[in-house]
């Protein structure tokens, strides 16, 4: 898939190689370490630290290709996407950079260059336009007076409502970080198109390339402090250059993009490739398998909520086109498999977990709308005068997912109008309530105070309650309705609140099947158990009666990890004396987290143990009963107290037979076979003498190792060992690999001292200064120093030339002994004696290096040229 792209990367690449620039590869979806940023939206992202001058850049020049998602953020073009001809919410950026190296001239001169010359992408000149930062008269002059651009075709963009650089023509990486002018290179489609360079582009121009001169550090503050180094960052998307030059007028039209457009359309079969619909899902598959390959699970935050986002905007646009079955994880499955070489070892190696993420989220939402559409259906039906409210369509949208322009599709097709204008009312009402939500978050204890409900849910998973108080946004009400989000408080639950390091319950609230509350989460509140959720079918008042129900499997693998920490602390007591104690802990349904004090290092072979010693317990069969105790009885009976208990005179103990007692008041299983494995997956030191141990249990264990198996048996295939002998096989590899270096070395000394000897025969001396000139055969010119040093040392006064034929191409050096490099110059004699054009040459006064590129002939004549130049140097030297 995408030969041109690639063609066209390459190219990039060897332009900017071509020109010293250090070719690394791009990071990350995930930027490291960077909480200002949700994706990694540009080429420059990874290199903030350079740019800011926090760390030095090991090269001054890089050039990269770097995936970027533009979704959410300062770079948001989501809305766009499908709808434009241009905009994508994942894309490649071709870019070089340079710290403190080269500065506007050469910049632009690099871009001119790439961009028009024959040998590069031979773009027409007269169809490139520049816009330039309004101030920036030196970038306006070099487009104008060096480069030679007309004046007309170079705009000076002010900055927006009369505040300095709030202009297209300054860049900033977000809120925070890095930025500068800029000048942006645009192209002319054609006048066939509709469009004006002044002051609406149209789909006649075209911005291919960005080019920002970073020279200030924006603070929280918003103020602009001047860095001490000046640097440049470009940007190209690869995707509008490909469009360029594939010679079509949009980023849909290029060949990966067909590609996909053509296998939507073996589901649907429109006869319109241009179809909006088409183009977003083009575009959604691309993000999402991306996104899934760094392994974001779809969820209702940051960025699982982008990538959910987007798999479901791509959904609806699927059921636009009339797909109703399953069709975007099967089109992620062919887009990997389509895909070029430059990306196949990526994604092949993440191929089954992105499949597993892309079809849940399908499958899970293919659910969500179904039940969507028939209440849709329904309201349709039920409907007066063929129209449908505001509020029932927001409704749809807001409760199942369903997009407003699917809606609006299904009602045209049925012939019944909507009320948009409504919609959109009730969009920014929850647009503001949403921001009011983090106030409310922080205000949550004064509104629940005075209440209580019990908590009856260690061994019962279903309750009948009664509703005592309902909260939307943080007011309280008589009743919630459908599609509310909101809190209840029940009399008497099941659920869980979080609580003690172990997080809350998940289920349904319902009163019967027509009214149901989905509960997102439990949290607790001093005396209250609230349960965070939505309205998804009928409504609720307060005194309703209804059954809580938790999710029992949830619940399960909470209650595992709970019971598996009791034991880790345990054990690790035990191992290492009962100096060691608690010092946080995480129980969640996926994995438990457990810190601990301990001042030795924690090695392999102790966490072998550990895991050892908790299994041995899980497979023992161990019961686990809890009882409340008065709190004098417990003293002295080597039990772990660790919180401040709830109770006033009497605690909870958890206790398993003949192994742990501990004081909590978290859920457990009944016996320890029930947590089935226990894996330690990670363990760190966080803070001086404090410790952290990750670890998974039942199922997630099993796939945690059989995963590790699978890598084992990848690498054992890649070193073409069988697993019981491939530790011992990579330390043999070592070591041959330490031997053969030696060898090397060995051997290249010994070549060197031969050569030595050689050139000491030839060695003229004239005016007390000695000179070795030769050309050796095939040898390779990382040698030089050997025999160069060895030379030194031999003589005072010395000029040495050496020069090679070593894999088809000619080096040489010149090395002139200190004292007499005032004298004769290592860099003049090339000067003098070889045109700049045939040779790259580095060097000064006393050592001159580089590659010549000439015929063996010319080769020789330049040898005996420099020979005559030299000895005509030493012999003015009376
Ligand atoms: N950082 C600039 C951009 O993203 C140039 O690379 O446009």
């Amino acid at each position: 898939m995408g030969s041109i792209i690639k063609e066209i990367s390459k190219m990039f690449l060897e332009f900017f190689y071509k020109k010293k620039h250090k070719i690394i590869k791009g990071s990350s979806l995930i930027p490291n370490n960077d909480e200002s940023l949700l994706f990694t939206n540009a080429g420059m992202n990874q290199f903030k630290e350079y740019f800011l001058g926090y760390k030095k850049s090991p090269f001054s020049r890089i050039t990269t290709i770097q995936k970027c998602i533009r979704v959410g953020g300062k770079h948001n073009d989501f809305k766009n996407v499908g709808f434009t001809k241009r905009h994508n919410t994942f894309f490649e950026m071709l870019g070089n950079f340079s710290f403190g190296d080269y500065f506007k001239k050469e910049a632009i001169f690099y871009a001119w260059e790439l961009l028009t010359d024959s040998k590069w992408f031979n773009l027409e000149k007269k169809k490139i336009y520049i816009t330039v930062y309004h101030t920036d008269i030196e970038t306006y002059n070099i487009w104008n007076k060096d480069i030679g651009i007309f004046k007309e075709n170079i705009l000076l963009i002010k900055d927006k409502n009369n505040i300095i650089y709030n202009s297209d023509n300054f860049w900033q990486m977000g809120e925070t970080g890095p930025c500068g002018p800029s000048t942006e290179i645009f192209y002319d489609l054609g006048d066939h198109l509709k469009g004006n360079i002044k002051n609406n582009l149209g789909n006649r121009f075209i911005e291919i390339w960005n080019i920002v001169f970073i020279q200030f550090n924006k603070n929280l503050n918003g103020e602009l402090i001047s860095l001490p180094m000046k640097s440049v960052d470009t940007g190209m998307g690869l995707e509008r250059i490909s469009s360029i030059l594939e010679g079509v007028d949009s980023n849909y039209k290029i060949n990966i993009f067909q590609k996909i457009i053509k296998n939507i359309n073996n589901f649907v079969k429109t006869k319109d490739l241009e179809n909006n619909s088409l183009k977003v899902i083009a575009d959604h598959i691309r993000s999402s398998v991306y996104l899934a390959a760094e392994n974001i699970l779809p969820s209702n935050e940051k960025r699982g909520y982008i990538l959910r986002k987007i798999i479901r905007r791509a959904i609806n646009h699927g059921r636009i086109l009339g797909i109703k079955k399953y069709f975007f994880y099967k089109l992620a499955k062919k887009y990997i498999r389509d895909i070029d070489d430059r990306e196949k070892e990526f994604l092949y190696k993440k191929y089954d977990n992105i499949i597993k993420i892309i079809k849940n989220e399908e499958k899970s939402f293919n659910e969500i709308i179904n039940s969507g559409i028939i209440l849709l259906n329904k309201e349709i039906k039920k409907s007066k005068n063929n129209y449908l409210s505001g509020k029932q369509i927001f409704f749809l949208y807001d409760t199942f997912g369903l997009s407003p322009d699917l809606i609006e599709d299904i009602c045209i097709n049925k012939k019944i109008n909507i009320n948009k204008k409504e919609f959109i009312k009730y969009m920014d009402i929850q647009r503001k309530q949403s921001r009011k939500k983090h106030f409310f978050e922080k205000k949550i204890n004064l509104y629940y105070k005075n209440k209580i409900s019990k908590f009856n849910g260690y061994k019962i998973f279903a309750t009948y309650s009664k509703v005592l108080d309902i909260y939307l946004n943080g007011i309280s009400r008589n009743k919630i309705n459908l599609g509310d989000t909101g809190e209840i408080i029940l009399d008497i639950t099941s659920f869980y609140g979080e609580s003690g390091g172990q997080i809350g319950d998940i289920g349904y609230l319902e009163k019967d099947k027509e009214n149901i509350f989905q509960v997102y989460n439990t949290k607790k509140q001093g005396n209250l158990i609230i349960h965070i959720g939505k309205m998804i079918l009928g409504s609720l008042k307060i005194n309703d009666y209804l059954y809580s129900k938790i999710d029992i499997s949830y619940r399960m693998m909470i209650s595992r990890n709970h019971s598996a920490t009791h034991l880790l602390h345990f054990v690790l007591r035990k191992m290492f004396g009962t100096y060691v104690h608690q010092k946080g802990s995480l129980v969640t349904n996926k994995y438990l987290r457990f810190d601990f004090s301990y001042n030795n290092s924690l090695e392999l072979k102790d966490i072998l143990n550990i895991e050892k010693k908790i299994n041995n317990y899980i497979f023992k069969n161990i019961k686990i009963k809890t009882y409340i105790q008065k709190k004098q009885e417990i003293k002295n009976n080597n039990i772990i107290a660790l919180f401040n208990n709830q109770y006033d005179d009497t605690v909870r103990v958890v206790d398993i037979k003949n192994v742990s007692k501990e004081l909590c008041c978290g859920t457990h299983i009944s016996n320890t076979q029930e947590i089935g494995l226990f894996i330690i997956t990670k363990f760190l030191n966080i803070a001086h003498g404090i410790k952290r141990i990750h670890a998974f249990t039942h199922n997630l264990a099993l796939e945690y190792i059989q995963k590790q198996n699978k890598n084992i048996k990848y690498i054992s295939n890649i070193i073409r060992t069988d697993e019981e002998n491939l530790v011992k096989n990579i330390l043999l590899d070592k070591k041959k690999i330490n031997i053969l270096k030696n060898n090397i070395k060995k051997l290249e000394e010994y070549i060197s001292s031969q050569e030595e000897q050689t050139l000491l025969e030839n060695n003229i001396l004239l005016n007390n200064i000695n000179l070795v000139i030769s050309k050796i055969y095939n040898f390779n010119p990382k040698l030089f120093s050997y025999i160069i040093k060895k030379l030194l040392k031999k003589f005072t006064k010395i000029i040495i030339i050496l020069s090679t034929k070593w894999e088809n191409k000619i080096f040489f050096i010149i090395k002139i002994s200190k004292n007499i490099s005032d004298k004769i110059n290592a860099i003049e004699i090339i000067q003098k004696n070889l045109d700049k054009n045939v040779c790259k040459v580095n060097g000064c006064a006393n050592i001159a290096q580089g590659k010549i590129n000439l015929s063996k002939d010319k080769y020789y004549f330049f040898l005996s040229k420099i020979r005559s130049f030299v000895l005509n140097k030493i012999n003015k030297l009376i």
